[in-house]
């Protein structure tokens, strides 16, 4: 595979979760490419399905939400998942598909995706606590996806891939501390180890959740840094999932922004950021400073100021688009139908029935 070719491809991925409030459509018809060789920022607020949608990718959604449907109190829900993924609309589970290197793998058997998962394909999950086994050395958990995919590697040199790694994401005395457990770490050193878990066994792709949220802003800063190298270094894709416009506009090459578990608006970062033409991605910039101060050394007054409301609940999204509350263009048509998501020009995609009538600034 060459640089530009499709990597990843989602194709109407739903992925929806029982709770005790009803289905939360947390993944909602989302289709998204992302290429060999670029970074993909996935941008959204806290809520929107951002995470659901990296477990949807990675086959570990299932587990998740039948977890939680396993501990809910109605025993129709439980049924729901007991039932296996289910066909009808309105239930809990993934639907959609998923292609990764020509091959669809959201209907492989679960031997077939741990195959992929972790060597060709890897997470770094949100949020440092659960990440890694405090029971394990941390050598020994650098050391696992390579392990897994290949039992016969000598332990000399299983040793030496992971010293290499934790130098490379700059663990500080990694070769006297890759014996220690996980309490021995601070936050940003574990993101340092789940990193180098994640490239360890060489993937194709990436997926990046939260980076930097749980962190102090000089780590943060420190971890972006490591990121930026990895990103220009290593022969890797990256889906960058953030609520941070900050941390998106510095890394990606293309921004999907998602809103209420749909991708509303997904185009080049220049236009994400410079032109963006969703009403929702338009309040976005505006309540994002730099744009903000950008907009108006051009001698333009930024318009929205921030994005009055909140998103909705994913129990009861709104009926039409999911934006129509919050929307200043919203016309009868926003409140009765969803808009179709639409290739506007050329890689610029978006979802809202009046994006050729607003008038941008
Ligand atoms: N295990 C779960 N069971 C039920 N609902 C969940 C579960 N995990 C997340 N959710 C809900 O799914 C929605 C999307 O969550 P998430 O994907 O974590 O969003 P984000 O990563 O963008 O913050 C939220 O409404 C959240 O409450
Ligand atoms: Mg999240």
């Amino acid at each position: 595979m060459t640089k530009g070719d499709p990597l990843l491809i989602l194709e109407n991925l739903r992925a929806y979760y029982s709770s005790k409030k009803g289905l939360v459509r947390a993944v909602d018809d989302v289709s998204l490419e992302v290429r060999e060789g670029e970074c993909v920022g996935l941008l959204g607020e806290s809520g929107s399905g951002k995470s659901s949608m990296a477990l949807a990718i990675m086959g570990l959604f299932e587990k998740v939400a039948r977890f939680s449907a396993g501990t809910s109190n109605d025993p129709s829900l439980r049924r729901a998942f007991e039932k296996g993924v289910p066909g009808a609309a309105d239930l809990p589970g993934v639907r959609g598909k998923v292609f990764f290197r020509g091959k669809e793998i959201s209907s492989l058997p679960q031997e077939e995706l741990t195959a992929i998962r972790g060597r060709e394909l890897s997470l770094i999950p949100q949020g440092l606590g659960h990440a890694l086994n405090p029971q394990h050395s941390i050598g020994h958990q650098t050391a696992e996806p390579v392990e897994i995919h290949d039992e016969n590697i000598r332990l000399i040199e299983l040793k030496r891939k992971v010293l290499e790694y934790l130098g490379l994401v700059q663990l500080a005395d990694a070769n006297m501390r890759f014996v220690l457990d996980p309490g021995s770490f601070s936050g940003g050193e574990s993101q340092r180890i789940l990193i180098a878990m994640a490239l360890i066994a060489g993937p194709y792709l990436v997926i990046a959740d939260e980076p930097t949220s749980a962190l102090d802003v000089t780590i943060q800063r420190q971890i972006m840094n490591v990121l930026k190298m990895i990103r220009d270094e290593f022969d890797v894709s990256l889906l960058l999932i953030s609520h941070d416009a900050g941390v998106v506009a510095e890394m990606a090459d293309r921004v999907a922004i998602m809103y209420a578990g749909k991708i509303v608006e997904y185009a080049n970062a220049v236009d994400i950021f410079h032109n963006p033409q969703h009403p929702y991605t338009m309040g976005l910039m505006s309540s994002f400073p730099t744009i903000a101060m950008m907009q108006m050394r051009a001698g333009k007054k930024p318009k929205l100021r921030g994005i009055p409301g909140d998103p909705p609940d994913l129990t009861a999204i709104p009926k039409g688009c999911a934006f129509h509350p919050r929307c200043q263009y919203v016309i009868d048509r926003c409140k009765e139908e969803v808009p179709e998501y639409r290739e506007v020009k050329q890689d610029h995609f978006i979802r809202c029935h009046r994006w050729s009538e607003i008038e941008k600034e």
